[in-house]
């Protein structure tokens, strides 16, 4: 297809009412494709998408009220990871950035709420947003590449890692888990990584000095007081949002030490609520004696270009759990929701 062209319809997996997943997305074969870009925007062919569990809480969690008001639409496009060739540029697009280049990125936030999202075969993100795709690097690892290397990036952005620095990263097998030890490792971090049994071959080969199997070893509280209580770390990387891990910290972390979470597994109300007492409540009111920081991910071309070199050095590269056909959205959203995915689950949308 021509870069200047663009057909009338597309295929997009859309929704306008908020539940799961299987309850409110359909594949939709004529959805409108947005109009060409305007400013520094950049109109993507998709290739690859990947799934974050964000999105899919946030189909169940914001009301179409909320989303309509943001965008003015009553349907929506999920998601926000992508790897594909930019079709059209905006006139003030910087000139690297030009049709037929291969970029990766993450929609910004209000995007995402507006749900103007990626799982379609076009839509639109301002060129602030991407980076180029490293020239080795495959389409699905690209697409792969953002949501979770960003999330780790503003998690160690929290710390101040030295060389031999006793990190724990709960979680390691996940699409954050998988970025996190590679990072912390790169910055010289001695890490102990948790993951189930059936992943830790693949947590070693990340980099990971010693895997902790969650599963053989509960309580896991118990588990790490008794073999790293002499040891403490300095920083609890939690990519899962154990509230146990934290409560127990002062068996295992530092006194000065720090409990970074991303994760909402046990549930997102909840985990805010958490996040807030864990954060403020004073000891002398039944507080926990260790710090803790609930942080989130703000997505962005640099950190995104940041990762890519990496990639380019050697010293990341993306776990691809399972690629899924367009068709079978449904499919890797359920795979998704079992939470036990290894590294990124993507979607193929079409070859670019
Ligand atoms: N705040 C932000 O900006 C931000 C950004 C991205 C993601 N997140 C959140 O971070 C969390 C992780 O995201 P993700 O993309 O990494 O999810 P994911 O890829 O779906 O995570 C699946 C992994 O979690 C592991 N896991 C599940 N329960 C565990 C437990 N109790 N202990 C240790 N590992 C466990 C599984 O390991 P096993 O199969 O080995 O059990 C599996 O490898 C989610 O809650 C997500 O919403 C937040």
């Amino acid at each position: 297809m021509s870069y200047s062209t663009l057909p009338e319809s597309q295929r997009a997996w859309t929704f306008s009412s908020w539940g799961l997943p299987r309850e409110i997305l359909a594949l939709n074969l004529s959805y409108a494709v947005p109009p060409p870009p305007v400013r520094a925007d950049l109109l993507i062919r998709v290739s690859h998408v990947s799934l974050n569990p964000g999105c899919y809480l946030a189909m169940a969690a914001i009301p179409p009220l909320v989303r309509r008001l943001v965008s003015g639409n009553t349907t929506y496009v999920p998601e926000g990871e992508f790897a594909g060739v930019v079709h059209l540029a905006g006139p003030a697009a910087p000139a690297h950035l030009q049709p037929g280049v291969r970029v990766f990125g993450c929609l910004p936030v209000p995007k995402l709420v507006a749900g103007a999202g990626t799982l379609a075969e076009y839509f639109i993100i301002p060129a602030e947003s991407v980076a180029l795709v490293p020239p080795a690097m495959g389409w699905a690892e690209a697409a792969g590449l953002a949501g979770g290397g960003q999330t780790a990036i503003n998690m160690l952005r929290e710390t101040t890692l030295r060389a031999g620095t006793r990190v724990l990263v709960n979680g390691a097998s996940g699409g954050v888990g998988t970025m996190v030890v590679q990072l912390a490792k790169s910055q010289g971090a001695y890490v102990v990584a948790t993951c189930s049994g059936a992943n830790t071959a693949l947590v070693r080969s990340l980099g990971a000095d010693e895997v902790v199997d969650y599963r053989a070893n509960a309580p896991l509280p118990a588990h790490l007081a008794k073999t790293y209580g002499a040891q403490p770390f300095a920083y609890i990387l939690d990519c899962v949002g154990t509230q146990a891990l934290f409560v127990h910290s002062p068996g295992y972390l530092a006194p000065d030490g720090l409990l970074v979470n991303v994760g909402n597994f046990e549930g997102a109300g909840i985990t805010i609520w958490r996040a807030m007492l864990n954060t403020y409540l004073p000891c002398i009111f039944g507080g926990v004696p260790r710090r803790y920081a609930m942080i989130s991910t703000t997505p962005n071309g640099e950190k995104a270009a940041g990762l890519a070199r990496m990639v380019e050095e050697g010293q990341l590269r993306v776990v691809v759990d399972e690629v899924f056909e367009f068709e079978d959205a449904l499919k890797a959203y359920d795979r998704m929701i079992a939470r036990n995915a290894k590294g990124k689950i993507v979607v193929k949308v079409q070859d670019v």
